[in-house]
């Protein structure tokens, strides 16, 4: 028994904010960020919510599998970058749509996010908890962004996907590992909240996302190649019988590296971040959709999915769509 994806959807801000246009705020070129990034815009809220962006997204993924919002019975949002501490973002979703059957709960596990959410979905239907869920990944990351740091504030853009997956007796997951790290996770954070109350006052380290680059960048070249041999190995599936490697979006170079040394063709790695940037959750869910509609995926192709990120967090599945 497995969880087969039958409908997907995506939404983002109408803002596009080029390279060029971040020239105006930090020293930087739009040479240096397409060279070492391959972005080249991004979307970035300028009145759009994590929740409706979310919620549209959710939206296209129930037209898309013709289900209406009744019909959910679990819905998983994986974000980093809240609007509120509570209620959770997927409740205001819930609410947003009218899934009023679902049970709703978020889940962050920053860029590798909705790659975990899909595995716990496939793991509630396993278990017989659920027959079906709408899993999304959305982030407005640009509000955890310091814009006077060239490092970050390039690199990241706003939006949503969503999937929506059924029980499936064939096909659909097949198999998937995930890993955490949390020894390293000051490479890359942001905080919450400080501890304020009467008795104590404390700042904030970090109030923006703060990264070292090169230790992700080194961290992901080392450990994603190895979590898909992982996946695959454990599937029984060699990396020339895999159709498409839809990866989290976090930078060009990174993903050129992956494919090298898995010896796979770059042209079996599709790729949005040039126009979208790096979205964390969103990234794998919103070029899921973008694949879809563009007929590129074919019912029985193999696909691996794997996340990458903040955690530091990893994780792939192989998929027969
Ligand atoms: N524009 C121009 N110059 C910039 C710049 C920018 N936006 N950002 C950094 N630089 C400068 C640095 O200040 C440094 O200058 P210096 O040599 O005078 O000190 C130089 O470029 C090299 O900086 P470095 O950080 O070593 O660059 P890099 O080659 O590692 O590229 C990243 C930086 C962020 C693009 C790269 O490390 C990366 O992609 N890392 C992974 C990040 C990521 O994907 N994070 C999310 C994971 S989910």
């Amino acid at each position: 028994m497995s969880i087969r994806i039958m409908g997907t959807g995506s939404a983002l801000p109408e803002k596009t904010v080029s390279n060029r246009d971040l020239t105006m705020l930090v020293d930087t070129s739009d040479e240096w960020i397409r060279e070492r990034t391959g972005i080249a815009q991004r979307h970035i809220s300028t009145g759009e919510t994590l929740v409706s962006l979310t919620a549209e997204a959710c939206a296209g993924a129930l037209e898309n599998a013709g289900k209406s919002a009744e019909q959910v019975e679990l819905l998983l949002v994986a974000t980093c970058s809240p609007e509120r501490g509570i209620p959770c973002v997927a409740c205001q979703v819930q609410d947003a749509l009218g899934a009023k059957n679902a049970v709703a709960f978020d889940l962050n596990a920053a860029c590798s996010g909705f790659l975990f959410a899909l595995h716990t979905a496939y793991a509630y239907v396993q278990a017989g908890v659920c027959r079906n869920a709408l899993v999304a990944g959305g982030e407005v990351l640009s509000k955890m962004v310091d814009w006077t740091d060239r490092g970050t504030c390039i690199l990241f853009g706003d939006g949503a996907g969503a999937v929506f997956v059924e029980k499936s007796p064939t096909g659909g997951i097949l198999g998937f590992v995930q890993h955490s790290d949390g020894a390293r996770g000051d490479v890359l954070k942001c905080d919450g909240r400080a501890l304020k109350n009467p008795y104590v006052n404390l700042p904030m380290e970090t109030e923006f996302v703060r990264m070292d680059g090169r230790e992700v960048f080194s961290f992901a070249v080392r450990q994603v190649p190895a979590c898909i041999q992982e996946v695959l190995t454990k599937t029984g599936v060699r990396t020339e019988e895999v159709d498409l490697f839809v990866l989290h979006q976090a930078n060009r170079r990174i993903l050129e590296t992956i494919a090298k040394r898995l010896a796979v063709d770059l042209e079996r790695f599709p790729m949005n971040l040039d126009r979208v940037g790096n979205m964390s959750s969103a990234s794998i869910p919103v070029l899921l959709d973008e694949l879809n509609r563009a007929g590129r995926l074919k019912r029985g192709g193999r696909i691996v999915l794997a996340g990458f990120g903040a955690g530091l967090t990893y994780g792939a599945c192989l998929l027969e769509w």
